[in-house]
Formats: structure tokens, C-alpha cells, sequence
């Protein structure tokens, strides 16, 4: 089993990734929460289908209630705050019980947002069943429900307890959200490692990549828990991990969540933002061909949606991390080197 620790003092906590771990959730939560007798899981309705019994199943040891919600964006509103409020006062769970978020990052932020201010806090557990939540948004305490006027308006920093990763529950992830995770994979090889850029460019195929998923998760997660080690709180190292995000935020907001997903916007985003970058000599000459083809090799779209350039900008302008109208964005120096640029959105007026 594969083990690492993302080191932040009284809030430090394991990340387990190994095939199969979801037979092993009794004895890893038995574990890290040693008082723990209820947990209480939060799941959504693609994912009850395949799991929820496997993991009922394997907790044997714990009284287990549940709450399965809508798969979908729309869930993660302030909207299904309150029913699952009442569900958690009727299922009695106290402080040293635990909430377990069974799903991708939907039912992640949801679940870990609810734990951070249900009675002020109570354990939480991370069990991430996509891609995305396994490298990204399982590690590093972001929880967050989403405003009308944006996504992640309304969240805090709130750290699991543990998370328990099983890259074999990707096997009935359908591809679209394979591509989902791979834009954040392919992220962290553009910022931070030229070694898992060349790893990823030299599989053959999308097949031999999945074989070797379990060691790239692990590689992702590595990179994400050094950055938070150093910037919990976001303010300043950590931002580069938003590298492709601002406009593919606005990318989800302007076209609907349901049509392009984070991965797959968060794509187009980097690959747009290095265009620009490189015209203006801010990146290395080359690097944006090298970012297309690795994108191109996982089926990852750059092509920028046909939209209003206007709506876009709004959107950009609205983005919680551009409140204050100055611009931090993360441009690379070149593929595995990356820094933060003070700019203001007009830097995207060349999109
Ligand atoms: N997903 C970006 C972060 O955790 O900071």
C-alpha cells in the first residue's frame, strides 16, 4: 500500500492509495478515528449504485447512515445544506463520529463543508470514487457549496481525517470523466514535473496509462500535498495550482457544467493562457506545441468554445480570486516550471 502524509501539524493526515482499498475501510478508519462507532456517508446517485453496499459492507464494525444525493454541479448549493442537516441531527451523530464523502469532488466539497460546520466541526473522511477528487480535490481541505453567481463562493479550509484512494474504482468511471481527471494529471505535469510529462508522453495509449494510474495518482498527489504543506491557506504557492482555471471556470460557468467538465475546461484554460503567454514572451518558444500534444494524446479538447467574448470577462471578473481586479495568474516558464503573473484581465483580451 502506497502512503503519504500531507504534513500540517495538529491538521496532518494520510492519503492511502492501493487496488482494493475499499475492502479495508473498517481497519483504516478503525484506525485514525479510534472513537469513532457511527459514520454517517455521503454519496451521490451514480455512485451509490456501484459502491455504497461494497462500503456498508466493509464497515461493519461502525453503525452506518447514509444520504445519497442527485449526481450533478447542482447539487453542491446551500440549497442541500439543510436536509442533510436534519438527516445528520436525526442519525444522532456526534462530534466524534465521522461524515465519509463516497464520490468525486461534488460530494467531496459538499460533504467536507458540511463536516467543517456541522456542530462546528466533526470528523470527515474523503473516499474518492473520480479521477479528479483522487488527484485534486480530496487532498487539501477546500470545501465549498457554489453561489448562483459562481462556483466555490461559500466554502472554508477543512481537513480530512484520512483519505482512502482505490484507483480500481476508476473502472466504471465513464470516459468523459477519465478526461475530467487527466486535465488536472496533465496540470501537474506542466507545473511542477517535466519527469511526469515525459512518463505520460511516452505511454502508448490511454490504455497503458490506466494501467499505470495507481503510481501517477500517487505522483499528483505528492506534488499537491508539498504545495499545501507550504500554502495551506492559499495565498501565495498554492495558487499555482490554478494554473488553466480562471478561464476555465468561466468555460463551466458560460457553458454549462454539464456540457464541459472541470478537467476538460481547466484544458482549453492552460492551453489558451500559454498561447497568449508565449506571443508575449513570458513562456519558452515551444512549450504550448508540447502542451498540445500531450493534451491531444488523452483526447483533451483545446479548442475555445464558440461564446460571448463579453459573458466570459464577466464571469472572469466575478471569479472570487479577481474580486479585487487585480489578476494573479500562473503562466509557465516553460512545461514542468511555473510562476505567478500580477496582470488584470485584459491579459485576455488576445483570446
Ligand atoms: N484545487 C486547487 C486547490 O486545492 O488549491
Amino acid at each position: 500500500m502506497k502512503k503519504l502524509k500531507v504534513d500540517l501539524g495538529i491538521n496532518s493526515y494520510p492519503i492511502y492509495i492501493e487496488d482494493g482499498l475499499l475492502e479495508k475501510v473498517d481497519t483504516l478508519i478503525e484506525k485514525h478515528l479510534p472513537k469513532t462507532k457511527k459514520v454517517f456517508i455521503i454519496t451521490d446517485t451514480n455512485v451509490e449504485k456501484y459502491y455504497l453496499e461494497i462500503i456498508k459492507k466493509n464497515l461493519s464494525n461502525f453503525t452506518v447512515e447514509y444520504m445519497v444525493i442527485e449526481a450533478g454541479e447542482k447539487s453542491k448549493s446551500i440549497a442541500m445544506l439543510e436536509p442533510i442537516f436534519t438527516k445528520l441531527v436525526a442519525a444522532k451523530l456526534t462530534r466524534t463520529d465521522a461524515i465519509i464523502a463516497l464520490g468525486g469532488g461534488v460530494v467531496g466539497d459538499l460533504a467536507g463543508f458540511i463536516a467543517s460546520i456541522y456542530l462546528r466541526g466533526i470528523n470527515f473522511v474523503q473516499i474518492p470514487t473520480s479521477l479528479l477528487a483522487q488527484v485534486d480535490s480530496s487532498v487539501g481541505g477546500k470545501v465549498a457549496v457554489d453561489l448562483i453567481e459562481g462556483k466555490n463562493l461559500v466554502g472554508s479550509f477543512y481537513h480530512p481525517k484520512l483519505v482512502i484512494i482505490d484507483p480500481k474504482v476508476l473502472q466504471t468511471l465513464p470516459q468523459k470523466f477519465i478526461a475530467d481527471g487527466l486535465g488536472e494529471v496533465t496540470k501537474y505535469a506542466f507545473i511542477k514535473d517535466a519527469e511526469l510529462y515525459e512518463y505520460m508522453i511516452k505511454f502508448e495509449n490511454m490504455q497503458e496509462l490506466i494501467e499505470n494510474i495507481a503510481d501517477i495518482i500517487y505522483i499528483c498527489c505528492d506534488i499537491k500535498k508539498t504545495i499545501v504543506e507550504q500554502d495551506e491557506k492559499d495565498t501565495a504557492e498554492r495558487m499555482v495550482l490554478n494554473f488553466g482555471h480562471t478561464l476555465g471556470h468561466a468555460i463551466e460557468t458560460v457553458c454549462g457544467y454539464e456540457n464541459y467538465t472541470h478537467g476538460e475546461a481547466v484544458a482549453i484554460g492552460m492551453y489558451e493562457i500559454t498561447k497568449i503567454s508565449e506571443k508575449m514572451g513570458l513562456t519558452k518558444a515551444g512549450t504550448l506545441d508540447k502542451i498540445k500534444k500531450l493534451l491531444d494524446k488523452y483526447n483533451l479538447d483545446t479548442q475555445l468554445p464558440d461564446m460571448q467574448r463579453d459573458e466570459l470577462f464577466k464571469v472572469i471578473e466575478l471569479d472570487k480570486k479577481n474580486l479585487s481586479q487585480q489578476l494573479n495568474l500562473i503562466l509557465l516558464k516553460e512545461v514542468g516550471e511555473c510562476y505567478i503573473h500580477q496582470t488584470s484581465i485584459d491579459f485576455f483580451k488576445e483570446v
